[in-house]
C-alpha cells in the first residue's frame, strides 16, 4: 500500500489544495493531509479548527484523511512510513522555496521523496493568504473555498 503526505499549514484549505489532492489521490493509495501544528506562525485558525476544515473539505475523498503533526516533516514522515511527501506548485517562486524545502527535507532524511505536483491554471493565484485577505475586507471567497471554510471565515472575521 503507497502512502503519502500532503503537509501544509492549511489556514485554511482552499479549493487549491483540494486540486492538488485530486491528482494525489489518484496515484496513491492512502493520502494523509497532515495539518502542521506551528506555534511560530499565528495562524487565523486554531489547530482543531484547520483539521475540521479540512476533515470537512476532503470528506468526499475516500482515500484521504487528515492528521495532524508538530516538529519537522522528516520525524513525522519517518514514524508514518510514508513513501512520498506531496506539494503543490503554483508558480516559478512556489518552485523556488519548494525546491530549497525539498532539498533540506533530503539533507536530512536521504530516503525521503518529494512529488511536486502542478496546480491546475484556474488555482494557480489562489492561496489560503490572499482568501484569506479578500475575506477580510468583505469580498466573495465561494470561488475558491468550500462553503464551510466561508462560513468559518464569515464567522471569525464577523
Ligand atoms: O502550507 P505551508 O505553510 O506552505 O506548509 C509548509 C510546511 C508545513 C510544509 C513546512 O513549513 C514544514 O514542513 N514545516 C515543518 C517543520 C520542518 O520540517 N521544517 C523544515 C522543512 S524545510
Amino acid at each position: 500500500m503507497r502512502r503519502a503526505v500532503y503537509p501544509g499549514t492549511f489556514d485554511p484549505i482552499t479549493k487549491g489544495h483540494l486540486d492538488i489532492l485530486r491528482h494525489a489521490a489518484a496515484l496513491f493509495d492512502e493520502v494523509v493531509i497532515a495539518v502542521l501544528h506551528n506555534a511560530a506562525k499565528a495562524p487565523m485558525f486554531d489547530l482543531d479548527t484547520r483539521l475540521e476544515l479540512a476533515r470537512d473539505a476532503v470528506a468526499s475523498f475516500t482515500n484521504c484523511r487528515v492528521d495532524s503533526f508538530a516538529g519537522l516533516l522528516v520525524t513525522y514522515y519517518q514514524r508514518e512510513g510514508f513513501d512520498a511527501v506531496i506539494r503543490g506548485v503554483r508558480n516559478p517562486l512556489d518552485l523556488q522555496s519548494e525546491m530549497s524545502m525539498a532539498q533540506m527535507n533530503e539533507s536530512l532524511l536521504p530516503d525521503i521523496h518529494t512529488l511536486f505536483i502542478p496546480s491546475s491554471a484556474g488555482f494557480s493565484f489562489v492561496s489560503s493568504t490572499l482568501v484569506k485577505d479578500v475575506a477580510m475586507h468583505g469580498g466573495d471567497v465561494s470561488n475558491y473555498v468550500t462553503p464551510t471554510v466561508e462560513q468559518a471565515l464569515r464567522s471569525v472575521l464577523k
